[in-house]
């Protein structure tokens, strides 16, 4: 079947009303498939881990399920290599706390400032306890992507870790996340992506990237507010862990400190069959190229629905890139060029001349269609560009539940705003 944006709507209850949802980069709506999963969970699992009792042992069936779903997602390895946590930030505060016991004073790290704080802060903490050096990688300030040369000139610098994002919350920009880590691992670094905004636009394979680690937040993929972090096998379980003394030793689960989301993570897996749901119904075209890459069952569905997902957001992102462009004194910060598609996800960010992003964010509001301002946790971008002071930018989030025709009003809203 062709892709059907309607069909996919149905299947997001919170959609069934006037609101154009346009704040997805901070969290999306959730899927039917998601909240039956919380709900029955609640109902039927409720409990405790290992325990002699009927509930625990459904309540350990889920959340173990739960860790291969992602793992499928991510194409990780073995279940064992996803650890679930609050979100995308408590998880890179507790590993970076964790890699840093094996830093020395005078060590680098190297962070962009293409990357939304969560993958700065924690790194900057580390510097400070450690004594460690911060190595900032600069940003193409035209173009809206990280400066290649830049990274490899820090690379030169030997740091021991390198953070970077997949994909820029602010400019949507994809980074090339695969040559990034081969030539970070080619200068002796350990790689932490954060996954955040490509998880809900792409398909990630962690064994093609190559990364140690990457993080990814299940509430801006169709889920509950329940984050995942992906580590190779091995180089998880030489890490020491921070945990309480009676908690398991084995893996995932020395990470998975005190009692977890349990419904959130039974969410989670409800989002990866719904993402798998979207395969099966659209992704006819796409199955063809990922089975002979290898894929197979529930991987290669998620795959599918991934690719199938990505397929009808490149004409969100050339619609909404025409419309903004359309209209005078706008400037979109980040790829527009229509050719280059692939190295953006729709998320698309403009400041207007003599306009205050905060005010046009709010009147767009009031007429229903919800974006965010300012700088959206992307300091480091919006310092760079001089644009702090200004109020940052204006960001529109759509993703696959979005219509065309959204836009197009977007579109007439937001003139109507500008003027
Ligand atoms: C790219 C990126 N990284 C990290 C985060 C932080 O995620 P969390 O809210 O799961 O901590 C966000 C949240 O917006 C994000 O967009």
């Amino acid at each position: 079947m062709t892709y059907d944006v309607n069909l996919v709507r149905q299947q997001f209850p919170s959609l069934d009303r006037p609101a154009v949802f346009l704040d997805n980069p901070a969290g999306t709506q959730i899927a039917k498939p998601s909240l039956d999963r919380i709900n029955r969970y609640l109902l039927e699992c409720n409990a405790n881990h290992e325990g002699r009792f009927e509930t625990s042992r459904r309540s350990d069936e889920v959340l173990y399920e739960a860790h291969a779903a992602m793992a499928d997602f991510l194409n990780a390895s073995r279940p064992e290599e996803i650890i679930f946590g609050n979100n995308m930030t408590t998880l890179t505060l507790h590993m970076s706390r964790t890699l840093a016991r094996n830093l020395q004073p005078g060590d680098n790290i190297l962070v962009t400032r293409l990357d939304h704080d969560a993958n700065i802060s924690p790194w900057m903490l580390v510097a400070e306890d450690k004594g460690c050096n911060l190595l900032w990688v600069d940003i193409d300030v035209e173009q809206g992507k990280l400066d290649l040369d830049d990274f490899a000139r820090a690379l030169d610098r030997k740091p021991k870790i390198a953070a970077f994002g997949y994909a820029s919350n602010l400019l949507g920009t994809v980074n090339p996340v695969k040559m990034l880590t081969k030539m970070a691992h080619d200068a002796g670094a350990l790689v932490y992506i954060d996954a955040v905004q490509y998880a809900p636009h792409g398909p990630i394979d962690v064994q093609d990237i190559g990364c140690d680690f990457l993080v990814c937040s299940s509430y801006k993929f169709f889920g509950p507010h329940a984050g995942a972090l992906y580590g190779k096998y091995d180089r998880l379980s030489e890490l020491k862990a921070y945990k309480v003394r009676p908690a398991s030793n084995e893996l995932p689960y020395k990470f998975e400190t005190g009692t977890q989301n349990h419904e959130g993570i039974a969410g989670v897996l409800g989002a990866l069959e719904y993402l798998q749901w979207l395969g099966m119904q659209f992704g006819a075209g796409q199955v063809q190229a990922w089975r002979e890459a290898g894929f197979s069952g529930r991987r290669l569905e998620l795959k599918v629905g991934m690719s199938a997902m990505q397929a009808y957001e490149k004409e969100l992102s050339r619609k909404l890139i025409g419309i903004v462009q359309s209209i005078s004194g706008t400037r979109i910060h980040g790829v527009t060029d229509l050719d280059h598609l692939d190295e953006r996800v729709p998320t698309v960010s403009f400041t207007v001349d003599g306009k205050d992003p905060e005010r046009i964010a709010d009147e767009l509001g009031r007429l229903g269609f919800y974006v965010w301002n300012g700088h959206n946790y992307a300091l480091a971008i919006v310092e760079r560009m001089g644009l702090l002071d200004a109020g940052g930018m204006v960001r529109i989030g759509p993703v696959h539940y979005n219509t065309l025709d959204e836009l197009e009003r977007f579109g007439e809203a937001l003139e109507k705003v500008v003027k």
